[in-house]
Parts: structure tokens; C-alpha cells; sequence
């Protein structure tokens, strides 16, 4: 049913962050959303798992009002909802293999053994294998970031949410993390929403785009669309020419 965020609206003290975001996820696609750094692209993803409340409007996953599930509900809801943080996030005194199966331990119906298992599927899919013992702080940033994108698929969620997937990655990386995202959605149907500046990036694995400007949604279209949009505030700011945005 993938993932609606209506009239979505939030302040902190008296800056109004997000003013009405309107966007839809629909099942099966992968939506990139762009938008300048402190727009609120990280925002909007936390009001998709409930670590944020909105002041107004709301976001439905799957059917479900996010604002208006119980705590019990909320846990099941972040089972199916994978989350790569944009700054990883690891829990700095477990070890890389407990950070990512940590989802998994909550599992009844998975031993340790099943754990394990998948524990080092998910770290071959982002290339850590062998750094199962490792701790967070004996990792390069590029290695953490990819050590939370493992934990984010691990419990094969239905949607996921990659918050600068690949910002911080070196070219090779980056690849294998936009291969990474396109098979989650061409061969597990994942419904999928990343936010990037990495306009490469964000044309390999995007079915659709949308831009989050001044707090709300500023474009929504294909890539083709975002390609020839005559929107000079779009433009500038995936051709990289803020002159073109300023004159908007
Ligand atoms: N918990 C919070 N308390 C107060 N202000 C916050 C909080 N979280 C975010 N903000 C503010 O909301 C604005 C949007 O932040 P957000 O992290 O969503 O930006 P962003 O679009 O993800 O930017 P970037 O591309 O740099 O990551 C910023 O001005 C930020 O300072
Ligand atoms: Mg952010």
C-alpha cells in the first residue's frame, strides 16, 4: 500500500521546518526525495517511524496512521520498515554482528544459529565480510555506513528508508550500494525511499522524484520529468547552478 505523508507539517521553537509535505511512496517504486541540507529531508523520514510526531497531518505506512498506533504496534511497524540513519547509528559497545542482528533477537521464531546466518548474508551484501567481531569505533566511516545499511535489511522489511545512503562513500562503494538498493526493489519488491545530494545515484535507482523545497513538496515527477523540468529551483539544484535558484 506504500507510504503516504500528507499536509505533513513540523516546527521546532519557532522554525517551521516542514509546511505541508505532500508526497506518496507507492508500492513497489523506489522515491527519491531532494532537497537542500536543512530542508527536512531527515525529519520526514523520522515521521515515517514514529521517532517524530507531526504538529499537523500525518503519514501512513501500509494502511496504517503512524501518529495513532499504540507502542506495541509502532515496535511491529519498525520490523517492517527498514532504516539506514544518515550518520549509521551503530550501538558503539556491541560488535558489528550484534548491531546488525539486533532486529533479529526479538524474533521468537529465529535461533541463533538462523541469526548468524542471515547476520552474514546481510554483511556480504554490503562487502563486510570477516567483520562480524569488529566494534563501531575500529570502523572507517564508509565501513559503519554500510554496516547500518546490513542492519536496516536484515529483517527483510517491506519498506525501507536510506538516509544518504552513499554520501561519504568512495565511487566503487557508492555502485555497489545503488546495486544494492535496485535489487532490494527488483528482486524483494521493496518500497523504498532515499534521500541523497548524489544526483548520479539518485538517477540509477529512482522510479520517481520528488523535491522538498521551503517545506513542502516543490516537484514530484519521473526522471525523464525532473530532466526537462523548466522549474528553475529543480534545476539549480540538481545541475548544481544555485545562480538559476536565487532568480526563482
Ligand atoms: N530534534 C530537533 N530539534 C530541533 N531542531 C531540529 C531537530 N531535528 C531537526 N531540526 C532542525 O530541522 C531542520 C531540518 O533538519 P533535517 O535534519 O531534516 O535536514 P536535512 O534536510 O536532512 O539536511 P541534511 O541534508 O543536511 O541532512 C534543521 O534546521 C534542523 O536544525
Ligand atoms: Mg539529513
Amino acid at each position: 500500500m506504500g507510504i503516504q505523508i500528507r499536509d505533513l507539517h513540523k516546527s521546532f521553537g519557532d522554525k517551521a521546518v516542514l509546511k505541508g509535505f505532500s508526497v506518496e511512496a507507492r508500492e513497489g517504486e523506489t522515491l527519491v526525495i531532494l532537497g537542500g541540507s536543512g530542508s527536512g529531508k531527515s525529519v520526514t523520514l523520522k515521521h515515517v517511524v514514529g521517532l517524530l510526531t507531526p504538529d499537523r497531518g500525518d503519514v501512513v505506512v501500509d494502511g496504517d496512521v503512524v501518529s495513532e498506533l499504540t507502542l506495541d504496534q509502532l515496535f511491529k511497524l519498525r520490523r517492517r520498515v527498514g532504516y539506514v540513519f544518515q550518520f549509521a547509528a551503530l550501538f558503539d559497545s556491541l560488535s558489528v554482528a550484534d548491531n546488525v542482528g539486533m532486529g533479529l533477537r526479538r524474533h521468537a521464531d529465529m535461533g541463533p544459529g538462523e541469526i548468524r546466518e542471515r547476520v552474514a548474508d546481510c554483511l556480504e551484501m554490503v562487502d563486510l565480510v570477516g567483520f562480524e567481531e569488529r566494534f563501531p569505533a575500529e570502523l572507517s566511516g564508509g565501513q559503519k555506513k554500510r554496516a547500518g545499511i546490513a542492519r536496516a535489511i536484515a529483517t527483510r522489511p517491506q519498506y525501507l528508508l536510506y538516509d544518504e545512503p552513499t554520501t561519504g562513500l568512495d565511487p566503487v562503494t557508492r555502485a555497489m550500494i545503488d546495486q544494492l538498493i535496485l535489487r532490494m526493489s527488483e528482486e524483494l519488491g521493496v518500497t523504498g525511499i532515499v534521500i541523497t545530494h548524489d544526483i548520479d545515484s539518485a538517477f540509477r535507482v529512482a522510479d520517481r522524484f520528488a523535491m522538498l523545497h521551503e517545506g513542502r513538496c516543490r516537484f514530484v515527477g519521473t526522471p525523464d520529468e525532473i530532466r526537462n523540468t523548466d522549474d528553475p529551483v529543480v534545476r539549480g539544484f540538481i545541475e548544481g547552478r544555485p545562480e538559476l535558484m536565487e532568480k526563482a
